[in-house]
């Protein structure tokens, strides 16, 4: 197996930047399409064969350094009693909400059993990969802004509301949902994968010092509780939260670009770094694009070590032949001293 991501996600310096992309399976690939044209996504999810082949298609078309799983965030909570449907062109639906105390009993503990179907799929996996596979699940309060709101929101007030006014519910809701998250991803690690990432795509709604109280220390518990695999931790608009994240002691940060990676690499002078190109900058003329990834990579430099990837997913209008240039220009890149 393709060691350098792994040695990245250890702090190694590579020779050469490992590259993978959020996002990197999905509605922009016409491999894709062609498979969920006949199945809805979750039934994709939900059948081995196709998520672990919908897993694969990166990695083979792009020349991806790593795999990630093909699955939702949204997935654990079938497991907890909870409905998740996604609506086309709408996005998810999850059903009953949970907005007050009362309501936590709707919530069960994990049953990994009714989900089986991710350990399988990353058992079929690590029979075929040549690179390592990337287990995932989001962090607590991303999870719960979904339970909260049922969909997704720009505003969160549902989720606030639940925070600021009922603090001790809303943290009973945070423990659930954090020993769900452990108990899951150390399932996925005992069936194969090589790394974890935890995405807490939302925890940048809330201010530092909310996110210290309401964030960190469950984020915090699962990574202690993650044995043997590096874990990374993405968040968006993370400058304000840098003291923060640094005490998570995740093994890789995975930044966005609303943060300079040269800023970065002196806020986190100790830790290995993902990221962090804007998602639609693949759809810019060519020149610009690489610009802006030459960039990356020279400041990348600086970090402890850099996994190359996008601040946040690949976006459905975004071309296989640009990314595919992207991966071969990291990968031509030339290691120097800085
Ligand atoms: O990165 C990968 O390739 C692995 C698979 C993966 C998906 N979702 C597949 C998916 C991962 C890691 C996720 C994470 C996820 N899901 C996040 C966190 C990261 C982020 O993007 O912020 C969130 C917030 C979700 C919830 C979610 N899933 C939304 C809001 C949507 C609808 C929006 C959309 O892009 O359609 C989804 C659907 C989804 N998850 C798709 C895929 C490939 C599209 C499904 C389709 O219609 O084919």
């Amino acid at each position: 197996m393709r060691e350098t991501f792994l040695n990245a996600c250890k702090g190694i310096k590579t020779d050469y930047t490992p590259v993978w992309f959020m996002r990197q399976a999905g509605r922009y690939m016409p491999e894709y399409q062609k498979i969920r044209q006949k199945y809805d996504f979750l039934t994709m999810c939900r059948t081995p064969e196709i998520a672990a082949e919908v897993t694969l298609q990166p990695v083979r078309i792009l020349g991806v350094d790593a795999a990630i799983l093909f699955s939702d965030i949204l997935i654990p909570l079938e497991a907890m009693g909870i409905k998740v449907e996604f609506l086309e062109d709408k996005g998810p639906k999850v059903s009953p909400t949970i907005r007050t105390s009362s309501q936590l009993k709707i919530l069960r503990q994990i049953e990994l059993e009714s989900i089986e179907y991710v350990f399988k799929t990353i058992k079929i996996l690590i029979a075929e990969l040549s690179v390592p596979l990337i287990g995932f699940a989001a962090s607590p309060f991303t999870l719960a802004t979904y339970v909260i709101e049922g969909s997704s929101t720009k505003d969160f007030v549902h989720t606030k509301r639940f925070m600021f006014s009922e603090t001790e519910g809303f943290q009973k809701l945070m423990i659930l949902l954090t020993e769900a998250t452990y108990k899951y991803l150390n399932e996925q690690i005992s069936s194969g994968v090589h790394a974890i990432q935890i995405f807490d795509t939302w925890a940048g709604i809330l201010s530092p010092f909310d996110y210290e109280i309401f964030v960190k220390p469950y984020v915090k518990k699962i990574i202690e509780n993650i044995k043997n695999v590096p874990v990374i931790y993405f968040c968006s608009n993370t400058s304000g939260l840098a003291r923060h994240l640094i005490d998570l002691n995740a093994d890789v940060l995975s930044i966005d670009w609303r943060i300079d990676m040269k800023e970065a690499t002196e806020l986190f002078k100790t830790q290995a770094l993902q990221g962090n190109l804007d998602p639609l900058v693949l759809l810019a003329q060519e020149q610009e694009l690489f610009k802006r990834v030459n960039r990356i990579l020279i400041d990348g430099q600086r970090a402890k070590s850099h996994i190359f990837n996008l601040g946040h997913g690949v976006n459905v209008n975004t071309s296989v032949d640009i990314l595919k240039k992207v991966v071969n220009f990291v990968h031509e890149f030339k290691v120097r001293e800085v």
